[in-house]
């Protein structure tokens, strides 16, 4: 399991994470909410040893990720796929999946292939293993990095706001490859603003504020009167997610709208 024990991140005189705990126990699909700035990227960031921890402990499997040996096994069982489809522009799709098997676990190229065609296949990509990543479209672009992922048959699979770059058919797309991924027990840990797809696949959900956790919930109750929305701050999370044009205003209102009314 993700094992996440009181840990706590800054950025200079800003506190980023403060006293987080969190486990992740194989099987779990936990889905990660919060504002804007509430630490959800940093969080994943640090379980992959992209980010130090200033405050306590991130295991993975054990193994410590603040360790040396222990960050290469933690990255050997989690593998993370980022907002930005960050394939490789020289490499076709194909290339980009087998590349980690390939360089990293010096596995067989002919094996690892049939392995790469099979999860572009699963995505609906088979045809396209060819193609070079500015010959497809971000949808497709992101279900390769998707693929690259999972080449590496990882425990857990950490996904931070793989969609908020694509439009709505290309999200669509790709929600339905984490849905099924869900359904076959993959264990993912996943930040994202598509509150209703949230609630269908995970099994558990964490809603972030100013980097502590004011909850953590089973789904079902989350999202009930007498569990989550009893919580002001997530009540009101919820409903400016469901109505982003009710958010406040992005300008700033013109100083003199009280002469309007
Ligand atoms: N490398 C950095 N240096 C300084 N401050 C940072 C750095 N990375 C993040 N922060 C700050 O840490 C806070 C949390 O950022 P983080 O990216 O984790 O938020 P988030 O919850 O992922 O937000 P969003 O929903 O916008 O992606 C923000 O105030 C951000 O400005
Ligand atoms: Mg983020």
């Amino acid at each position: 399991m993700i094992a996440i024990e009181k840990v706590g991140k800054n950025f200079g005189s800003t506190t980023v994470l403060d006293g987080v705990e969190l486990a992740i126990a194989p099987g779990e699909v936990v889905s990660i909410l919060g504002a804007s700035g509430s630490g959800k990227s940093t969080l994943i960031r640090c379980i992959n040893g992209l980010e130090t921890v200033d405050a306590g402990r991130i295991t993975v499997d054990g193994f410590d990720v603040a360790e040396k040996a222990g960050l290469a096994e933690a990255r050997r069982r989690s593998a993370t796929v980022f907002q930005l489809f960050n394939l490789y522009p020289h490499m076709t799709a194909l290339e980009n999946v087998m590349l980690a098997p390939t360089m990293v676990l010096k596995r067989p190229r002919a094996e690892v292939e049939a392995e790469a065609r099979a999860l572009l296949e699963r995505v609906g990509l088979a045809a396209r293993a060819e193609a070079y990543p500015a010959q497809l479209s971000g949808g497709q672009r992101q279900r390769v990095g998707i693929c690259r992922a999972l080449a590496m048959k990882p425990r857990y699979l950490l996904l931070d706001e793989v969609t908020s770059a694509l439009d709505p058919e290309m999200t669509a797309e790709v929600l339905a490859i984490l849905a099924q991924l869900a359904r076959e027990g993959t264990t993912m840990l996943f930040v994202t603003h598509e509150i209703e797809f949230a609630r269908r696949i995970s099994t558990r959900v964490v809603f972030l504020e100013k980097g502590r956790i004011e909850v953590n919930l089973p789904t079902a109750e989350f999202f009930s009167e007498a569990g989550g929305l009893a919580n002001p701050r997530i009540a009101r999370f919820l409903s400016r997610m469901a109505a982003p044009e009710a958010a406040a205003p992005l300008s700033p209102a013109p100083t003199d709208a009280h002469e309007a009314s």
